[in-house]
C-alpha cells in the first residue's frame, strides 16, 4: 500500500519508523511518503494560513499551497480529446475513471489515491472503515491545522479523486497529524503480513464476527499469582470450551460497563441463554426480541 501524507509538521511521522509499521515499511508492505506543505509556499515566511472570511477566531489554511501539493502528488490528467464532430460521441464507459463519477473506481485501481482529511466534523473512523481503507492501494492524508483547510480545496479535489473527511471522535485535537498516525496504525496492522499472528486481528474488539459488538475482556499472562492476585482458575484449566464461554461472559460484562450503547447492536438471535443471564445480571435484561430495535 502507498501512503502519502501532507503536513506542516513532518517530524510527527518519525513514529512510522518504529515497531510493526516501521518493519512493514522496511519490508516494502507500506510505502510511505511524507511531504512538507511549506514546500509549496512561495513567500519568505512560507505562509500556510490566513484570517477567515466572515470573521471569527483562529486561522484557516490557504488553498494555494494545498492545491499545488495535491497537483504535485496526483498530477491532474488532461481531459480526453474531443472527438471530431462527424464521429458519434461514445457512451461513457465504466472504465472512464477520472471524472467525478469514476473517482472511487480510479482509487480502487490505484490511478488516484483516496484523499482522507481528518477533522472533528467528519464521519466517524471505525474498525469497518479501517478495513475498507486497508483494501485500497493508495491513500493520501491531508493534515489540517488551525480552524481547517479552505473548503474549496476539498471541493476541487473531489472532482479528481474520492475524498473522505473523517473524525476520530467527539473531541478536538490541535491538528490532523496525531489523527493520521492513529488511522495509519489501525489500517496498517490489518495489512496481510504486518502482524505476526493473523489471529490477533480476528480477536480484536470491533472485528467482524460473532463478538463484533462486544469489547474484549481482560487478559493475563505468567506468573499465575502476582502480588497475591491469582489468574482466574478457568484460564489454567485447559478446557477450551469453558474458557471461550468465560471470555464471552467477561466481554459482555465489560461492554455493559463501558459501552452499554453497543449492547443494542447485539442481535437477539445470536444470544444464548447464558448470554441473556449475564446481561440480566449486568442490569440489561433482554426482553424478547427488543434489544435490536
Ligand atoms: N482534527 C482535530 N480534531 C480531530 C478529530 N477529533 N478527529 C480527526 N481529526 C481531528
Amino acid at each position: 500500500m502507498r501512503i502519502d501524507i501532507v503536513t506542516i509538521f513532518p517530524e510527527y511521522f518519525a513514529a512510522l519508523d518504529i515497531s510493526l509499521l516501521g518493519k512493514a515499511r522496511r519490508t516494502g508492505l507500506l510505502d510511505v511518503h511524507v511531504h512538507d506543505l511549506r514546500g509549496w509556499t512561495h513567500d519568505r515566511h512560507r505562509t500556510v494560513d490566513d484570517t477567515p472570511y466572515g470573521g471569527g477566531p483562529g486561522m484557516v489554511m490557504k488553498p494555494e499551497p494545498w492545491g499545488e501539493a495535491l497537483d504535485a502528488i496526483v498530477p491532474p490528467t488532461p481531459p480526453p480529446p474531443t472527438p471530431p464532430v462527424s464521429e458519434p460521441t461514445p457512451l461513457p464507459s465504466a472504465s472512464a475513471s477520472r471524472p467525478v463519477s469514476g473517482a472511487g473506481q480510479a482509487a480502487a485501481s490505484g490511478t488516484v489515491p483516496r484523499l482522507i482529511i481528518p477533522t472533528p466534523s467528519g464521519r466517524p473512523f471505525t474498525q469497518a472503515l479501517a478495513a475498507q481503507y486497508e483494501s485500497e492501494p493508495w491513500l493520501l492524508f491531508a493534515c489540517g491545522r488551525y480552524e481547517g483547510i479552505d473548503s474549496r480545496v476539498v471541493d476541487e479535489a473531489r472532482t479528481r479523486m474520492p475524498v473522505d473527511e473523517v473524525s476520530l471522535g467527539d473531541f478536538v485535537l490541535a491538528g490532523g497529524e496525531v489523527a493520521v498516525l492513529v488511522m495509519i496504525e489501525a489500517i496498517g496492522r490489518l495489512l496481510p503480513g504486518v502482524l505476526g499472528n493473523a489471529d490477533s486481528v480476528a480477536d480484536d474488539s470491533f472485528a467482524p464476527g460473532a463478538m463484533e459488538s462486544l469489547l474484549e475482556g481482560p487478559v493475563y499472562t505468567k506468573p499465575p499469582v502476582w502480588r497475591e492476585r491469582p489468574v482466574p482458575d478457568i484460564l489454567l484449566s485447559g478446557h477450551h470450551g469453558a474458557i471461550a464461554r468465560w471470555r464471552r461472559d467477561e466481554a459482555i460484562r465489560r461492554t455493559a460497563r463501558h459501552r452499554p450503547d453497543l449492547l443494542a447492536r447485539l442481535a437477539p438471535k445470536d444470544l444464548d441463554e447464558r448470554d441473556r443471564a449475564v446481561l440480566r445480571e449486568a442490569g440489561f435484561p433482554v426482553d424478547g426480541e427488543d434489544m435490536a430495535d
